[in-house]
């Protein structure tokens, strides 16, 4: 049985890994993660989800395209109104799936976004008004942090939000795991809009939409992975009982 001070200081050192090592990742290795992911629990045991593992040519390719992508995207982005209209005639660089990752936060939620985004550039010295250099540093989502794995994990439209949570908890357990296997990770929300270049180097069967993606390897030594995003104390997610 494992000890509850050891599980806790276990959970809590988890952190998204945002540079890694281009060391491979043997493929035996990924089966162990991905069948510890599996012991998760899930909905009727319907496990609604799949996952493509990117490595390799398959990996670069699509890193490429996410780039490019992201380039135009940015360039419209930081550009004035014929780089804005040359995207909007185009449509390329702009979502083809999950536009939701675009949309600005509700108020509730903003803050949260807001500091772990302040504190995150603030370690890496990007300025508050730099759009370019923020622009940058979210382009390193699209190289995968430089992770020689990228997964994608995809759930069945079917069960709507219970595929999505039966996903969310199948990533924790992968995600713990490679971190048992001394490896890191960093959930991709990002790679979530193009589901088409992804579709391109996988057959994904009907019915199943991206949900995002979890780039996986060796951490390098990089600042950026000093970084600790604040944990919300529990009085933060909490409902208050009825006081009359
Ligand atoms: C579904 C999901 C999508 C995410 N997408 C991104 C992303 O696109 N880029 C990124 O740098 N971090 C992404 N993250 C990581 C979160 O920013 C991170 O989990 C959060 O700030 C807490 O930090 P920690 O993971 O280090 O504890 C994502 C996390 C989740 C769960």
């Amino acid at each position: 049985m494992i000890n509850t001070n050891d599980f806790s200081a276990f959970a809590a050192s988890r952190r998204s890994t945002r540079d890694f090592l281009p060391t491979p990742v043997s493929a035996e290795i990924i089966q162990s993660i991905l069948t510890d992911a599996m012991t998760a629990p899930s909905w009727s045991n319907t496990r609604p989800y799949k996952v493509a593992v990117a490595t390799g040519p398959v990996r670069d390719r699509i890193s490429a395209d996410f780039l490019a992508r992201w380039a135009a995207l940015s360039k419209a982005r930081q550009g004035g109104l014929v780089a804005k209209a040359r995207l909007a005639l185009t449509r390329y660089g702009l979502p083809t799936s999950n536009a939701i990752v675009s949309k600005p936060y509700i108020v509730e939620l903003k803050p949260r976004s807001r500091k772990i985004g302040a504190d995150l550039y603030g370690l890496l010295g990007v300025k508050r008004g730099d759009a370019a250099g923020r622009d940058a540093q979210w382009a390193r989502n699209y190289e995968f942090f430089g992770a020689p794995v990228e997964l994608f994990i995809f759930t069945h439209t079917s069960l709507g939000k219970y595929s999505a949570s039966d996903a969310g908890l199948f990533m924790q357990n992968l995600m713990l795991s490679a971190k048992a296997h001394g490896l890191g990770t960093c959930a991709q929300g990002a790679v979530a809009i193009w589901q088409d270049a992804v579709a391109k180097e996988f057959e994904i069967p009907k019915g199943y939409k991206l949900l995002c993606g979890i780039a996986l390897g060796y951490a390098s030594d990089a600042v950026v992975n000093t970084f600790q995003a604040e944990r919300l104390p529990i009085s933060e997610i909490t409902i208050s009982p009825k006081t009359n």
